[in-house]
């Protein structure tokens, strides 16, 4: 049976708490250690938590909320790989995928650090014959682009990641991600590409995406008849092409086989792995051969340095779970039903993209593991652009808005590339931003501030700012692999403990199915099949008749 968070007494508790609102300019003058008491480390990551709507008092009935619904005891299960993904009867272990060699996890009487490490060596193993040119093209040319075809966990993950390492990545390679059933997706990107000296890497859990296996078909139709058309090879020479020049990524390898990559070009991982769990496995193999064996050994430190903050912390200095707890309290008791990812680093371009997945594919659940309908809200919104972009486009509403939006700021304090402009530093400048929007959105603009600068009565109101909007500031030496893999961690848990005292199945995606079938089964409607489209309901007929007469 699933806990009713409702039913707890901290939840009563949180719900009295939040009728006396927390006014952050208050709670910074009456105390001094505000900032400090609530300023957090765990690995190379600082957070600073002090500019939410909290007091000890919450905190310690947050904390009393995770007790309550058990999430340390939910947590110790899914490091020992116990089935908590029940919906799919899987165990839920990406923790163990950045386990050091030589640690012991058995499940279904294997060690699946073992398994994990052996697998990573041959991901590794291939990664270094790219690089090093070793591995070479049909026509013997060294490889220079790699396409990862994939969508959802088998994309965002390695190409969010990828962007985010640019300044780690090989220069001799470069890595594009094809993702979207959309041809112009596959058709742009291979426009540009040479088929002789271009790698594929088809990466699909399942290997039945229908997405991802029509994107690799048309890759390879493009690579074969672009090579004869070189004159690189002939028509019974397709095997050997495909065999250099594609490598897959999956659990089903006998699927791959049948779709014609040599399974010793393929690299596996477990159905224990979420896909949006997965780009520190072999999932990220592209990411491994843009910046190297070494590089991507770090990454998987950052992960299991979080790991273990997550296992090990004080549950009072623990930063996962308090992050997680202060979702819960912004979603549950604040009522706010977004939350804004706020990277002041153009590297992490597509951070909040990875996080969308990851958060409301985990999250976005209306029923309790056990079946139960929840009678509260679950996943939040999450959604953000980099820093500066996002203060001139949607900053406004965050600010002045009705709404509550609780935000996270993330910024590095060494630049990836120091440039000046003139005098000034251009990344001080850009952090000056960073520092002056936790700092309007917490303490706001007054009346009078706006009176004292002389506006003018009658647009007075609209130039005030109520402040009191909180954000929480995450800061790093710098965007490095290992931080990197903290960061995703520390979301992945974030992620956790909200579902853990939501009591859903963060680990299951059954959501995404019924848009999948019908997709499939409309699409001979979509062809003009006059039987399948009568067969259909009144307005997507209409939609689907409105296309046929536009489509020339
Ligand atoms: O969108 C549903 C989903 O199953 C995701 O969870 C997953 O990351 C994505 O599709 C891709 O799946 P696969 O890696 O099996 O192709």
């Amino acid at each position: 049976m699933s806990i009713d968070p409702t039913t707890t007494s901290a939840w009563s508790e949180l719900t009295q708490l939040a009728k006396t609102p927390v006014n952050l300019a208050a709670a910074f003058a009456a105390d001094e250690n505000r900032a400090a008491r609530y300023t957090l480390r765990a690995g190379d990551l600082v957070a600073d938590l002090s500019k939410n709507l909290i007091t000890d008092e919450i905190i310690t009935q947050l904390l009393a909320l995770a007790d309550q619904t058990q999430v340390a005891e939910y947590r110790e299960r899914m490091y020992r790989g116990e089935r908590i993904n029940v919906t799919e009867d899987r165990s839920v272990l990406h923790t163990a995928l950045r386990r050091p060699a030589g640690d012991e996890l058995e499940v279904d009487g294997e060690n699946v650090v073992d398994a994990v490490h052996r697998e990573l060596e041959k991901v590794f193993t291939f990664a270094t014959q790219v690089r090093t040119g070793q591995w070479r093209g049909v026509s013997g040319k060294r490889i220079t682009d790699v396409v990862n075809i994939g969508i959802g966990g088998s994309d965002l993950g390695p190409m969010m990641a990828y962007e985010a390492l640019k300044p780690y990545v090989s220069e001799d390679v470069t890595c594009h991600f094809v993702s979207n059933i959309d041809p112009s997706d596959i058709a742009d990107t291979t426009a540009h590409l040479d088929a002789e000296t271009t790698l594929v890497i088809v990466a699909s859990k399942t290997f039945t995406t229908l997405e991802t296996l029509t994107n690799a078909r048309l890759a390879r139709t493009w690579l074969l008849d672009s090579l004869r058309a070189a004159g690189v090879i002939t028509a019974d020479e397709d095997n050997t092409a495909v065999a250099r020049h594609f490598v897959a990524v999956s659990t089903a390898l006998d699927k791959v086989a049948a779709f014609g990559i040599d399974p010793n070009n393929a690299f596996g991982f477990w159905d224990w792995v979420g896909g949006r769990y997965s780009v520190d496995s072999a999932i990220g193999t592209a990411l491994a051969v843009a910046i190297g064996p070494e590089r991507f050994r770090e990454f998987l430190t950052g992960f299991h340095t979080m790991d273990q903050h997550f296992a090990t912390a004080e549950p009072k200095s623990n930063l996962p779970l308090l992050m997680g707890l202060l979702n819960v309290w912004y979603v549950n008791f604040l009522d706010a039903h977004t939350h804004a990812i706020l990277p002041y680093d153009q590297h992490l371009h597509r951070f909040a993209a990875y996080l969308q997945q990851l958060t409301m594919e985990s999250n976005g659940k209306r029923v309790r593991a056990d079946g139960s309908e929840v009678n509260y809200h679950t996943g939040e919104v999450f959604w953000g652009e980099p820093g500066t972009n996002g203060q001139h486009a949607f900053y406004q509403l965050i600010h002045q808005g009705s709404r509550l939006i609780p935000c996270d700021f993330i910024a590095m304090a060494n630049p990836a590339h120091a440039l000046r402009d003139g005098d000034q530093d251009v990344h001080e400048l850009f952090l000056a931003n960073f520092f002056a929007q936790s700092k309007a959105l917490a303490f706001g603009k007054s009346a009078e501030q706006v009176r004292a600068e002389g506006t003018a009565e009658a647009i007075v109101p609209a130039r005030v700012f109520p402040g009191n909007k909180p954000s929480t500031s995450i800061m790093a030496a710098r965007l490095s692999p290992k931080v990197l893999g903290e960061l995703i961690a520390l979301y992945e848990h974030i992620t956790f403990v909200q579902g853990a005292v939501w009591g859903i199945d963060s680990f299951d995606q059954w959501g995404v199915e019924l848009g999948k079938q019908l997709a499939s089964a409309l699409a001979p409607a979509v062809a003009g099949d006059r039987e399948a489209l009568k067969a259909t309901d009144a307005s997507t007929r209409n939609l689907i008749n409105t296309y046929l007469q536009l489509r020339e």
